[in-house]
């Protein structure tokens, strides 16, 4: 039996896209983009939709937020976990992700929250858990020093540890609600969790009750040793940037085995990559449209700049843009660690222009074609790489481009049986655990 593929959708709640040629009519900052976006990808049968969220705008190009500011970029932002709630309500079987941080959320906190979210999403809730890499975040919560790369991961397993226990301390069977004895809930199956560690202590029990989910799918997005590690470990989905199939085969194989190491089963964790097909119905659209993203105006090479020296918490204006980028000494990237790496493995040496003409590009570059070419691309690479799925990062502002993959190339992937035609869990880690 051929193995299906997975499909989520990534934006966020952000202006970005708000000025792009495919942009339609509409308000960001309003529900309705995001959720008219849900369902075309919930037609699509997608297993989520996830909000990207920062918690400051970066000063990380030049010292400044001036870029951030002019172009509308990502530190610019709105609460993920509203939207998300608000994108449930207009959607029934896609599950709904925000992002939120280790660093700067009180634990008893975020477990309240996606486990009320859990309910009020008949089990759809995600959690894209992120330590938060950038300064500006903690400047905003009165924190001068963003504390170091794998000192945040370390924190954050306890933080996980602290939230799963908050999630388990009622008992599946613990709710009674009889009202013929006025009986709510046993409390010999409601536990207390008394924790106590080196960052966190909280009493507990959590006061919402056990959700459908238990506790929500868990997304992560560490790419780092240490944070392939902390995925491994306790996420049920994995998204990462690969732009190449040997990248991404090698990225596979590593999760999968740092899986087995941490007692789990390699197929307990989904990996997905993040994706932007060039999509045309003909080919002479598909090298239309690849000759503009060759070409993008200088402006957008400065946004791109700005975006990844954001990503990475690294000023990248100091390097010369027409020349390969030199290596830097990992310690020095507060933010993630392989934003740029990626961009040269297997001997690849593009000038730092080229590498932000790439990611002006949206990293749509390296899979192009018509609804055909792109299914058989999309395919060959999860044949080659083994699974499990693949993101569409694709602006709220960009109906259109969602509308036209769903219409066009999700029919060929079902004909093909590597999609699935209907939902068949109730729960998102049903539906993300299915194949
Ligand atoms: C696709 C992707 C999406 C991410 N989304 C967010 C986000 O919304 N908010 C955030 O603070 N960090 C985000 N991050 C940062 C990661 O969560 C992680 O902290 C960062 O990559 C550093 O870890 P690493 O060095 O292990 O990769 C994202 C990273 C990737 C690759």
């Amino acid at each position: 039996m051929k193995k299906k593929i997975h499909f989520g959708w990534f934006t966020e709640y952000g202006p970005i896209g708000w000025d792009g040629p495919d942009a339609v009519e509409g308000d960001w900052r309003q529900p309705e983009l995001y959720q008219k976006m849900a369902q075309i990808c919930e037609k699509g049968m997608f297993d989520f939709a996830l909000f990207a969220d920062h918690l400051g705008i970066t000063a990380s190009f030049k010292g400044s937020i001036d870029n951030y500011v002019k172009y509308g970029l990502n530190g610019i932002n709105h609460d993920s976990t509203l939207l998300a709630t608000m994108v449930a309500a207009a959607t029934k079987h896609m599950g709904v992700g925000t992002t939120v941080s280790t660093m700067l959320t009180p634990p008893y906190l975020l477990a309240r929250q996606t486990a009320s979210l859990d309910h009020l999403s008949k089990g759809r809730v995600a959690w894209n858990v992120v330590t938060t890499g950038n300064a500006a975040g903690f400047l905003n919560f009165g924190i001068d020093q963003l504390p170091d790369h794998d000192a945040r991961y370390e924190q954050a397993e306890e933080y996980m540890e602290l939230c799963f226990k908050l999630w388990g301390s009622w008992e599946p069977d613990s709710v009674i609600m009889d009202r013929k004895t006025g009986i709510f809930a046993d409390p010999e199956k409601v536990h207390p969790i008394d924790f106590e560690g080196e960052y966190y202590k909280s009493r507990g029990p959590l006061n919402v009750l056990p959700s459908p989910q238990g506790r929500p799918t868990i997304i992560q997005a560490g790419s780092s040793q240490r944070g392939k590690d902390f995925a491994a470990k306790w996420a049920d989905v994995v998204i990462v940037g690969a732009h190449y199939v040997d990248d991404m085969k090698a990225y596979y194989d590593d999760m999968k085995e740092r899986v087995i190491k941490f007692g789990r089963k390699p197929e307990q964790l989904k990996v997905f990559f993040i994706i932007k097909p060039v999509l045309g119905q003909t080919e002479e659209q598909v090298n239309q449209k690849l000759e503009a993203l060759k070409h993008p105006p200088e402006s957008l090479i400065h946004a791109a700049l700005s975006a990844l020296s954001s990503r990475m918490s690294f000023d990248l204006s100091k390097f010369n843009i027409d020349e390969p980028l030199p290596a830097i000494d990992e310690k020095e990237i507060q933010g993630g660690q392989t934003t740029l790496s990626r961009f040269y493995t297997s001997g690849r040496c593009p000038t730092l222009r080229e590498v932000a003409i790439q990611e002006a590009a949206g990293n749509k570059g390296s899979i192009a074609g018509t609804p055909e070419q792109v299914a058989d691309q999309l395919q060959h690479i999860m044949e080659s790489v083994g699974g499990d799925g693949f993101v569409l990062r694709v602006d709220t502002h960009d109906h259109s481009y969602m509308q036209e993959f769903v219409d066009t190339v999700v029919p060929i992937l079902q004909e093909r049986d590597l999609m699935r035609k209907e939902y068949t869990g109730n729960t998102l880690r049903e539906n993300v655990m299915e194949f």
